[in-house]
């Protein structure tokens, strides 16, 4: 699997088909975009995809070259891109978000009675982790690698999580039919450099 790790000032500029799909955006959105992009470049060299314009699709989802899944995310001052070849992984999901407690509004659209009561004792045993965020994100990232295999929306409501102290989460999609992904995602979280970030591979077949 290939990750990079960027700033928010890429080296590479987009391929023409990417600058044109990000024209008409505001300056901040193409600077996300390109910095997203400039990652994944890095990441499809080295998968040995050369030049690749790596368009969206209707639901924004990237369009990976063929044998090839990804994830892109960004936050303030940073982007990251990830991708394997299918052979390996059949999702990627990744999220990255700023270290900062979720804003209220948010927290109860995003999680329900039970992720609630399981985070309120997580904060209890961890007050500096954003507990909250991190929930917030891990929903982000199977998202990410639930669309590109089943072009459905899936809500916040529609996918329990359950973090642990150690830097992994599992994730149960409350779906009948998930297929091909398992109805049970384990996924792992990270917290530094005032960045949160969590991300799930599923195995290839
Ligand atoms: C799409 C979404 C997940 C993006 O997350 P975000 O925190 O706003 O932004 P991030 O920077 O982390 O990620 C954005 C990147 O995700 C990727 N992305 C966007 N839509 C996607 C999709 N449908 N499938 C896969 N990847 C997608 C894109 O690469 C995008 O960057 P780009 O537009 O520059 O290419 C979010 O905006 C969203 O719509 N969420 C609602 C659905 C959801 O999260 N459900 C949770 C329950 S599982």
């Amino acid at each position: 699997m290939h990750t990079l790790w960027g700033t928010a000032t890429p080296p590479s500029p987009l391929t023409p088909a990417e600058a044109r799909v990000i024209a008409a955006a505001v300056p901040s959105r193409r600077r996300e975009f390109t910095a997203g992009r400039a990652c994944a470049r890095v990441v499809l060299e080295e998968l040995g995809h050369h030049d690749w314009s790596l368009l969206p699709g209707p639901r924004r989802e990237p369009l990976w070259p063929d044998g090839v899944v990804g994830s892109i995310s960004h936050c303030p001052g940073l982007a990251v891109a990830v991708a394997a070849r299918s052979a390996d992984a059949l999702a990627i999901g990744i999220d990255v978000e700023t270290d900062a407690p979720l804003p209220a509004n948010v927290v109860g659209s995003v999680m329900d009675a039970g992720e609630a009561q399981a985070i309120e004792q997580l904060a209890a045993q961890d007050p500096p982790t954003p507990w909250e965020r991190l929930l917030f994100s891990a929903k982000e990232s199977v998202y990410k690698a639930w669309y590109p295999l089943r072009h459905e929306w899936l809500g916040f409501e529609d996918v329990g999580i359950e973090l642990s102290p150690d830097g992994t989460f599992l994730a149960r999609i409350r779906r009948a039919d998930t297929a091909p992904l398992p109805r049970v995602l384990s996924g792992r979280w990270a917290r530094g450099n005032g960045v949160v970030v969590t991300a799930l591979v599923l195995p290839g077949r």
